[in-house]
């Protein structure tokens, strides 16, 4: 990617002005619910709406044309008809607009592709990097920017998503915030007519705010380049791919919703391994990947143990350990005669370690912290099924605080109830403790940080 352009794309990230080209008076509009997103959600940078019909819209002076606007304008938001597209950005490039992004739709993905090739020419010759067409927009939570028409930002936290589908976009947002699933930056990328995934992520990779990329991506540019640049970015921080399109027909339908070519899905499988993109199978497993590579340190070994309540949930996780490719080991015998002296004579010390149903706070204290003190323990799965006599919010503030002391070993909980474990949940994930609600998925997730610390093993230091 061209240097000037690479710098330019702070300015969709992070503009200081917007000039909302197509602002309608109209609620019902696009063009109008990006104003109000703006303005509701608490973007602190200048707002300046464009339209030759109206003189005020919510409150803000509204121009006829970009031209007009007396400031420097950081970001032009285009929302007007394709057929208007063409005008508009001409207009935004002679005023010194730094980036331009498009919500239009209309272009490639209906076989449109003269128009969207005469946007990028205009947008390359110029050195001004484009978003879109075909987007729901963009929302930096760090900056209270909802650039978008979507109802409203982000659970804050240090993933940025990257969608090619920005309905998803828009309906994972509720979901972000009942899961207590951190989001730094929502970028939606469309058609791609110049900037992809490719350029994004080379872009995160000096970006302060963004811990984890998570990409939902039907298709890429330039297979390549994106395994390239994805490659040495995975040095410094986990990327995650939810690849969609996989079968014949998902194919079919990627092609007519934002004209990608899904392509051959064990090339996709095999330019991920070699990149240290961490592959997740579908939306769910995506955000838990992304949640733990955001919030944990890759595991350093292979050595997991797991402390648990119950069990049967204990077996099934020694089951999905298997699955996942790391499989529980016996745990050495001074850590298991520890252990033994630290629970009732009917649990079990072995690995799994079962704590009993008569497991509180401070047994789980004690046994964890037994566990990631010895130096032959690299991560551990802890499990509370929820049961009449204990708090689970008591047991994950125990869990939290003994992992306190031991950030360098990561930890994924799993915690198996209703609504009782709710509040448990929010408080072990806003405290930085990914959580989940089955075993299989708390063992999936701590099975991606190995992934990750794998691959940091092999090519971490790497030229
Ligand atoms: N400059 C600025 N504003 C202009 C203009 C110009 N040259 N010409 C017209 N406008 C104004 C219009 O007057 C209108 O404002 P008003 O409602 O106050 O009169 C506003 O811009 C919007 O224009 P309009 O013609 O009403 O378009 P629209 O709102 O019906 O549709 C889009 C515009 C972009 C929303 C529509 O074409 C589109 O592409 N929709 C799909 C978007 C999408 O789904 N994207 C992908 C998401 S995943």
């Amino acid at each position: 990617m061209e240097r000037e352009i690479k710098e330019k794309i702070k300015y969709l990230l992070y503009p200081e002005s917007v000039a909302v080209i197509g602002a309608s008076r109209n609620p019902k509009k696009i063009g109008f619910q990006v104003v109000y997103n703006l303005i509701k959600d608490g973007y602190k940078g200048r707002i300046y709406p464009i339209n030759p019909n109206a003189d005020e819209i919510l409150g803000l002076k509204c121009y006829p044309n970009i031209l007009d606007v007396p400031g420097e304008v950081d970001l032009a938001m285009i929302v007007v008809p394709a057929s208007k597209v063409l005008d508009v950005l001409r207009d935004s490039i002679e005023k010194g607009v730094k980036a331009v992004a498009i919500i239009t739709s209309g272009f490639s993905e209906i076989g449109n592709k003269e128009l969207e090739d005469a946007i990028v020419d205009m947008c390359r010759k110029n050195k001004i990097p484009l978003l879109g067409p075909n987007i729901v927009g963009v929302l930096n939570t760090d900056h209270n920017m909802n650039l978008s028409f979507c109802p409203n930002l982000p659970f804050k936290g240090r993933i940025t998503f990257i969608t090619q589908s920005g309905a998803l976009a828009i309906g994972l947002i509720g979901w972000t915030w009942a899961s207590r699933i951190g989001i730094s930056k929502l970028v939606s990328i469309g058609n791609m007519a110049m900037l992809g995934f490719e350029e994004l992520i080379e872009y995160l990779e000096e970006d302060m705010d963004t811990d984890a990329i998570l990409l939902y991506m039907e298709g890429v540019k330039n297979g390549r380049l994106f395994a390239e640049v994805s490659r040495n970015v995975s040095r410094k921080k986990p990327i995650i791919a939810i690849k969609a399109g996989k079968s014949e027909r998902g194919a079919k339908a990627a092609a007519s919703h934002t004209g990608s070519l899904a392509g051959n899905v064990m090339l996709y499988e095999t330019a991920f391994k070699y990149a240290g993109v961490v592959s997740a199978d579908g939306l769910e497993d995506g955000f838990d990947k992304a949640l733990a590579l955001s919030l944990q340190p890759p595991l350093k070994g292979d050595n997991i143990v797991v402390v648990t309540n119950g069990g049967g949930a204990g077996v099934l996780s020694s089951d999905y350990a298997e699955t996942f490719g790391i499989p529980l080991r016996d745990i050495p015998v001074d850590l298991m005669d520890t252990v033994k002296n630290l629970i009732p004579p009917f649990g079990s010390p072995k690995n799994p370690i079962d704590l009993t149903g008569n497991a509180y706070r401070d047994d789980y204290i004690r046994v964890l912290d037994a566990v990631l003190r010895h130096p032959w323990v690299d991560g551990v799965v802890s499990i509370y099924v929820h049961a009449a006599i204990t708090d689970p919010v008591e047991i994950a503030d125990g869990i939290a605080y003994v992992w306190k002391n031991y950030r360098e070993k990561p930890i994924t909980v799993c915690m198996i109830g209703g609504r009782e474990v709710l509040v448990a949940n929010t408080w072990l994930r806003d405290n930085g403790i990914p959580v989940y609600p089955t075993p299989k998925r708390a063992m999936a997730a701590m099975a991606a940080l190995r992934e990750y610390g794998r691959f940091l093993e092999r090519y971490g230091n790497e030229g």
